[in-house]
């Protein structure tokens, strides 16, 4: 049978000799370890005389107890030591030049979505979602495009393989949504999210990208109003000195139709290449809400009027930044990414 009064004599002596950490780690794994003594005299109540076995079991588990928490202190008591000592020893180096810490930031597109609908905030509109992946009928029939309409050329699509769903082409079918969650309210709102085109990327167009649609309806809204809203929101965002063009267009869910353009940079070598030789950079389509999609929307046209834009904002950012290739903006380079 193991002798467990001089186990334990020994083991505290030896405990209380250990002059370090690494004397006290090799104690424990000695006594307390797999094959450690004391773990080994537990488990050998089971060859002890019964008679004895409970007085045996009782002593060993109060030796067990006393030890391990005896080492716990001795450890918590060495530990305390060695800071005193790291501080009694070693020098701070207040000089030391501090560790930097690598800062992440938000995408130059984020950073121009949130400044466009900051500025249409103060202008009092409010922000809405609308899906990613749309129906053929609303990304197209309701806008006033019906089955075989030619103006579905404008946009190549992202077909999926169930008949009818595609990836929406742009934010306008957000348009009937909000028109039918809202009607018969008055609206004044923005739609901000990414469009899908199925479409050969160049400097100046990506198979996916973002836009934000805005959205307008009341009673008595007219061009005008279209245009001192667009005239207003450009003139915030990139100030007083850039020239805004608007020209007659063609949409089929708006009549009568605009584009806006902005002056590209002048002075900027690639200013040709991008603006095809004409110093403008298309920024939105934008038009009066055609009667069809008002009423596809619930609203009378003969109550009735809006007016809605659909801009990109990764445009808007290439023309804050004069940016000459819109494929950086999806090709996660870092070198681009860290310049905003
Ligand atoms: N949805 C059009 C596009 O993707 C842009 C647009 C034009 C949106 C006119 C509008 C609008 O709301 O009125 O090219």
């Amino acid at each position: 049978m193991i002798d467990l009064n001089e186990l334990q004599r020994r083991a505290s002596e030896e405990l209380a000799a250990c002059a370090d950490e690494a004397a006290l780690r090799a104690w424990n794994s000695r006594y307390f370890g797999k094959t450690g003594e004391v773990l080994v005299a537990l488990k050998a109540v089971g060859s002890v005389a019964p008679a004895e076995r409970k007085s045996y079991g009782q002593l060993a588990n109060q030796i067990k107890e006393s030890l391990s928490s005896a080492y716990e202190a001795a450890l918590a008591r060495e530990k305390e030591r060695a800071l005193e000592r790291s501080l009694a020893t070693e020098k701070l180096d207040v000089t030391l030049p501090g560790r930097e810490f690598s800062r992440g930031r938000l995408h130059p597109s984020t950073q121009t979505l949130r400044l466009i609908q900051s500025i249409f905030a103060e202008l009092g509109f409010q922000v809405f979602r609308s899906p990613e992946v749309e129906d053929d009928e609303t990304n197209f029939g309701l806008l006033n495009m019906p089955p075989h309409h030619p103006a579905r050329d404008m946009w190549d699509t992202f077909h999926t393989t169930t008949p009818g769903v595609l990836l929406r082409t742009h934010t306008s079918p957000g348009q009937i949504h909000i028109m039918r969650k809202l009607c018969p309210r008055p609206i004044r709102v923005i739609l901000p999210g990414m469009c899908y085109r199925y479409e050969q990327i160049t400097p100046r167009s990506e198979i996916m990208f973002h836009q934000v649609e805005g959205l307008v309806i009341g009673e008595r809204i007219t061009m005008a109003d279209l245009k001192g809203t667009i005239v207003a929101f450009a003139r915030r965002l990139f100030g007083l000195d850039r020239q805004i063009r608007i020209r007659s267009s063609y949409f089929p869910f708006t009549e009568p139709s605009i584009e806006v353009d902005i002056d590209w940079p002048k002075d900027d070598p690639n200013a040709d290449r991008l603006t095809k030789g004409t110093g403008w950079l298309e920024i939105m389509g934008a038009g009066m809400v055609h009667p069809i999609v008002l009423r596809n929307g619930g609203y009378d046209p003969a109550k009735y009027s809006g007016f809605a834009f659909g801009m990109g904002p990764e445009r808007i950012t290439m023309l804050r930044h004069a940016i000459d290739d819109i494929r950086l903006f999806w090709s996660n380079d870092l070198r681009f990414l860290k310049q905003f």
